[in-house]
């Protein structure tokens, strides 16, 4: 289950697959380890928790959405322009403490984006950020009551045209003073919200506010967690008005369709995703609710009641766009980065499609033991780059007599850039298949 809970995963196109999860994963051989490593200058201590690759360590200086032209920082610049009078903070560094990420927003022991397998550490006390809601605390610890806030967050994962393990959130908060001077700011607000929206062409199917299933938190005024959850929603139906409106309405006289669904995550009751119809399709844009009141006691600001949101920024490039692989937004090849000017959304037109060359490992695992997924795509990615369009796992069999299973991994190679020779990806291929002899202990077929 990925971090935003109820198997959604708005961020990603797919839900995770939990491969053999009854028996012992296997582990990569630590010796290969170096003692320390260094991210942004900085020594880190490695131990058995670290699973952080190369290949990511590299992406962490980038930090597209910070890159003047660049698709998500246009469009991260959008979804500030309509916050005007927000904080717009977009330079946390992504390392976090497992305390931050998880613990101080209520998430249990036992949730499974904690596990070495879902999420990236530097070792046992600290990993790369899996969200913007890490910063929830610090954000209004600070004194912040309105916040945007965009940066890289990381998640292990699979391989495919949409999934990547690194992608951009925006989060963003409103806080009232948990009094009738807030009560009546929610009220003036959802007022001047409410008549925006009338006027514009948007057709919205909502859910109750609050109801049994999705229920006010008991500390909460039940009036007031309703007044806040309901300008949560008209704020949210109007970005969405910003940054799908113009695309939806452009040709057609079509209104804007945005779907609300109840949700579950452990920082906010009750709690909301958001789904607008693009192209006949419903896509889940984000998920959001009204801040549990234990956040904002651990922040120091008990005194307050509030909404928070987190959104990904590739998914809602890649449609706005018409980006059609998730790899483009790292490629630094001028004929993707000269198409975009900052400030403007215009439609991707690809340069060229190079053909796509398939690769296939079978092994056998050692008894009762099992290979998480993520463990080979990181393993595939760390040594084939973004060379990598996607990997699939093509047959699985446990022999009836000797109990080994025996997997089989098809890797489809395919450049953004440029063409492949055979020979390069044989290359490739031959130190994949090495790593993974050597660090999972597998034999291979
Ligand atoms: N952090 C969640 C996720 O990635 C998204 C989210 C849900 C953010 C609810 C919020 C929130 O601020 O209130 O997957």
């Amino acid at each position: 289950m990925p971090i935003l809970g109820q198997g959604a995963s708005f961020l990603r196109a797919l839900p995770r697959r939990y491969v053999h999860k009854q028996r012992r994963a296997l582990s990569a051989v630590s010796s290969a380890l170096p003692k320390h490593i260094e991210i942004l200058g900085q020594q880190y201590l490695t131990d058995l928790t670290t699973n952080i690759t190369p290949a990511i360590i590299s992406k962490i200086p980038l930090r597209l959405h910070t890159q003047p032209s660049h698709p998500l920082s246009t469009l991260r610049n959008l979804i500030e322009s309509h916050y005007p009078d927000f904080a717009h903070l977009s330079s946390l560094s992504p390392l976090v403490t497992p305390f931050k990420n998880f613990d101080e927003l209520s998430f249990p022991q036992d949730h499974p984006g904690r596990s070495v397998t879902d999420s990236y550490y530097i070792n046992k006390d600290m990993m790369l950020r899996t969200h913007t809601s890490a910063h929830e605390v610090e954000t209004f610890r600070r004194g912040e009551t309105k916040w945007l806030l965009t940066a890289d967050v990381y998640r292990r994962d699979e391989i495919d045209g949409s999934h990547y393990p690194v992608f951009h959130q925006v989060e963003g908060a409103r806080i009232f003073n948990a009094d009738a001077s807030g009560m009546k700011e929610v009220e003036e607000d959802n007022e001047r919200l409410s008549l925006h929206l009338a006027r514009s062409n948007i057709i919205i199917e909502d859910v109750p506010h609050i109801s049994p299933t999705n229920p006010v938190q008991p500390s909460h005024n039940p009036q007031f967690s309703e007044a806040v959850a309901k300008n949560l929603k008209l704020s949210l139906n109007s970005l969405m008005l910003e940054i799908f409106g113009a695309a939806a309405g452009a040709n057609s006289e079509e209104p804007l369709r945005v779907r609300w669904i109840e949700a579950y995550f452990p920082f906010t009751s009750p709690s909301f995703e958001v789904e607008v119809m693009f192209q006949g399709k419903w896509l889940e844009i984000l998920g959001c609710g009204v801040v549990r009141q234990a956040t904002l006691d651990t922040a120091g600001v008990s005194n307050k009641i509030g909404w928070a949101f987190g959104l990904g920024l590739e998914r809602i490039a890649m449609i706005l766009y018409s980006i059609p692989d998730i790899r483009l937004f790292w490629s630094t090849d001028p004929r993707f980065l000269s198409q975009f000017e900052q400030g403007k959304i215009t439609t991707f037109k690809p340069y060229s499609k190079y053909p796509s060359c398939f690769k296939d490992v079978s092994f056998w695992l050692p008894r009762n033991a099992a290979l998480h997924e993520n463990d080979f795509c990181d393993l595939v990615r760390d040594t084939a780059g973004d060379l990598v369009e996607d990997v699939k796992r093509i047959d699985e069999f446990t022999h009836p007599k000797t109990g080994k299973t025996s997997l089989c991994y098809r890797i489809n190679y395919r450049s953004m850039d440029r063409s492949l020779s055979n020979e390069e990806i044989n290359h490739v291929q031959n130190d994949v298949v090495t790593r993974l002899r050597d660090q999972f202990d597998v034999e291979i077929r």
